[in-house]
């Protein structure tokens, strides 16, 4: 076989206590090999793995996963397309997490929307970069919408994407501004999608998800200006095709799904009524324990944001981490705020109900010590509130929220917010709302006098007028 080069990566997603997931892509057909050592030259590297053989069905995307790591130890490491040893030289690394329920502080960051303004866009992630390397991050939550598929100006193909190569396309795009690309390498990952993997706010019709759609003002927008009919529709096949991508880029090297949507004969996601498979995940740091939903691939217009079956994954998880001294509920859609004149509801305030059955389950079961990871906005805020169940009890909720990376901001944010009418939450209470490209900050602070840890949320965006990055004051 011809050893093709990589084209995107390596990165590490999956990261556990004593697992790892290397993964990247190549230009063509190859094997990837993992050297792993604990000297930063990879002087003394081993061959730790080797990916099965990378070929045009998965847009030669794969993974070496890497097992029997120790808990908390810096590993370095590369990837290579041969299987001769690496030369000496400066290699990234990775921390392996603490094993689960240890409680160690840690800090992580987060972020959502990446549409690279032109070829050198990506500054949210020059400065992650320049920052990483002083201090120690655990990882970063990327909460969607890290490629803008159907934004034919920013995307890198010029036109909306329609075919898995058109979407293959984008990543490469996307993913290989200069910035990013150095970035990737040295700061494990988490990701989930938003809408923009697929298309703007899309959405199945039916309970069969057969059917899905993009909002009539962009097909009108897309015919009007003389789009090709592929561009101004959603079929399924483009659905099927546009996850099949996301699954190459951003599922692959996550952790296990829960319960994985069924496959079809073309090893694509069937999505049949019934099939309670999602695209939600878990994992933990120490004490501390995520909840990754999918709010996308079971929407269905007016019924549902999560579907059942994911229902069922996340209550059964919230019981299970309820001792836990943190929970993180990462959500693509914002939970807690709404606004005047939101025409799309295309977050949880479309689904009030649902939003409600959140809100009831935490209060009844007396699920402390919630915080809620989100993004989508184009403004980052910070929300704090309080959840009362049967019995009266208060239990504090947050909601941090840092988006975008790099995209057009909300101005009507600050102005259009409501608190969010449920039965459930009272004493909400908006702290910031920052209209700026931005990235959050969470530290997670055990000390051995206190059984729950400090939670602070500092959100860094870049000032407008000074064009500095700046950060608001930690809160939480
Ligand atoms: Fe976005």
């Amino acid at each position: 076989m011809n050893t093709a080069s990589i084209l995107l990566g390596p990165l590490v997603g999956g990261l556990t206590h004593q697992s790892a997931n290397l993964w990247a892509r190549c230009q063509g057909e190859a094997i990837l090999y993992a050297w792993v050592s604990h000297k930063p030259d990879l002087s003394d590297a081993t061959l730790a793995g080797q990916s099965l053989p990378l070929d045009g069905r998965t847009g030669f995307a794969g993974v070496v996963p890497l097992s029997n790591l120790q808990p908390e130890t810096r590993y370095y490491y590369t990837l290579t397309t041969s299987k001769q040893s690496p030369a000496p030289g400066q290699y990234p690394s990775f921390t392996t997490f603490p094993p689960p329920g240890e409680k160690r502080s840690f800090t992580f960051l987060f972020g959502s929307c990446f549409r690279p303004t032109d070829e050198n866009g990506g500054e949210a992630f020059a400065v992650i970069e320049e920052w990483r390397q002083k201090e120690n991050f655990s990882f970063m939550l990327m909460i969607g919408d890290q490629i803008y598929a159907d934004d034919w100006k920013h995307n890198g193909i010029g036109k909306i994407a329609v075919s898995k190569d058109d979407y293959r396309g984008v990543y490469a795009y996307t993913w290989t501004r200069p910035s990013l690309r150095r970035l990737f390498p040295n700061l494990p990952v988490f990701m989930t999608l938003d809408d923009h993997e697929v298309d703007d706010d899309w959405h199945w019709l039916d309970a069969e998800r057969r059917w899905a759609t993009i909002p009539f003002y962009n097909r009108w927008e897309r015919i009007l200006r003389g789009f090709k009919p592929q561009e101004c529709h959603l079929p399924l096949h483009r659905v099927r095709d546009a996850l099949q991508v996301y699954w190459e880029h951003q599922l692959m090297h996550a952790p296990p799904l829960i319960s994985a949507p069924r496959l079809n004969y073309a090893n694509q996601y069937e999505f049949k009524e019934g099939d309670s498979g999602s695209l939600a995940y878990k994992f933990t740091c120490g004490a501390a324990a995520f909840f990754v939903m999918d709010t996308r691939t079971m929407r269905i217009q007016r019924q549902t944001i999560l579907g059942e079956g994911q229902w069922q994954a996340l209550e059964t998880w919230l019981m299970e981490v309820k001792d836990y001294p943190v929970k993180f509920l990462v959500t693509s859609s914002a939970l807690l705020f709404d606004f005047f004149g939101d025409v799309t509801a295309d977050r949880w305030s479309g689904f009030k109900q649902e939003r409600d059955r959140l809100f009831y389950f935490l209060a009844r079961e007396g699920i402390e010590n919630v915080y809620i990871i989100t993004g989508d906005l184009h403004s980052g805020h910070a929300i704090s509130a309080s959840l009362y169940g049967p019995n009266q009890q208060a239990i504090p909720i947050w909601e941090f929220c840092a988006s975008p990376f790099e995209q057009k901001t909300n101005w009507l944010s600050k102005l259009l917010f409501i608190p969010v009418s449920s039965g459930a939450v009272k004493n909400e209470k908006l702290h910031f709302v920052k209209k700026a490209c931005n990235f959050g900050v969470v530290r997670v602070q055990f000390d051995e006098t206190h059984q729950k840890p400090v939670v602070h949320f500092t959100l860094i965006y870049k000032d407008k007028t000074s064009g500095q990055w700046l950060a608001t004051e930690p809160i939480g």
